[in-house]
């Protein structure tokens, strides 16, 4: 793809949820476009479809209406198979809550998304990525531990460092902060700057925390299943 190619485009995004008798619309026709690099903070209040818009983007919930294009690539026409494999290589998600396996070990858990690749390659490199990865968070030494013998935070970076295994060129990450101290969240907006800095990461961010919206280039508010104004 050339560099211009944006690296996320939504274009009169309608989704609809068909609720018991009544569908709820939650997205209304959200059009945006996110340029490869770009820092984005999505925010609005509870319910306002902001995990919908995002798990539209990340392609793990499909728009009812209008099209979705990720890194120049129409992910709406694609076959589930063709969309995982998509999804693995190009994209990175953070949820709120880390979702580590418990039985696995760090190592084992950043490892995660690389046994899809049968290349030996990819897996060879993501065995060398790992630890690299984890000391840039402080977390080198706890490579053998396994999830309940670390607290919250280090759960939440060691999911980061998962997310960035396969050297997505598009992060996603919901509330990534949600669960952290002040400490813990400004060490993880910190990592997440530097990730955009270092490996021109696109980063798109749902936050209710106004000190990691602040240091998003771009922010959204969804209001009303739109996107009324950019803020700045
Ligand atoms: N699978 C689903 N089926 C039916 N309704 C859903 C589904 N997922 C989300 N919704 C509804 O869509 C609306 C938007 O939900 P969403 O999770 O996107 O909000 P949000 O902005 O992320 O809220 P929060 O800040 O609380 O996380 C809510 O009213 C929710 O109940
Ligand atoms: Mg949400």
């Amino acid at each position: 793809m050339s560099s211009d190619t944006p690296a996320v485009q939504l274009q009169e995004v309608v989704k609809t949820y068909s609720r018991g008798e009544a569908p709820v619309a939650v997205l209304k026709g959200v059009s945006l476009v996110i340029q490869p690099g770009e820092l984005v903070a999505v925010v609005g209040p509870s319910g306002s479809g902001k995990s919908t818009l995002l798990n539209i983007i990340g392609t793990l919930d499909e728009a009812s209406e209008g099209t979705v294009t990720v890194d120049g690539e129409s992910v709406g026409g694609m076959d589930e198979v063709a969309l995982a494999a998509f999804r693995n290589q190009r994209i990175g998600f953070v949820f709120q809550s880390h979702h580590l396996l418990p039985q696995c070990t760090v190592l084992e858990n950043v490892l995660l998304p690389t046994l899809a690749s049968r290349d030996p390659r990819v897996q060879a490199a993501a065995r060398e990525r790992a630890p690299e990865l984890l000391k840039r968070v402080g977390l080198d030494h706890r490579m053998g531990h396994r999830p309940g013998q670390l607290s919250g935070g280090e759960c939440q970076r060691v999911a980061v460092v998962r997310a960035l295994i396969n050297r997505p060129k598009l992060l996603l990450a919901d509330e990534p902060t949600g669960a952290l101290d002040q400490q813990s969240a400004q060490a993880l907006i910190d990592l997440l700057l530097e990730l955009n800095r270092d490996e021109k990461v696109t980063l798109v961010v749902v936050t209710h925390a106004m000190g990691l919206a602040d240091r998003m280039t771009r922010r959204f508010e969804l209001k009303d299943g739109r996107l009324p104004v950019e803020e700045r």
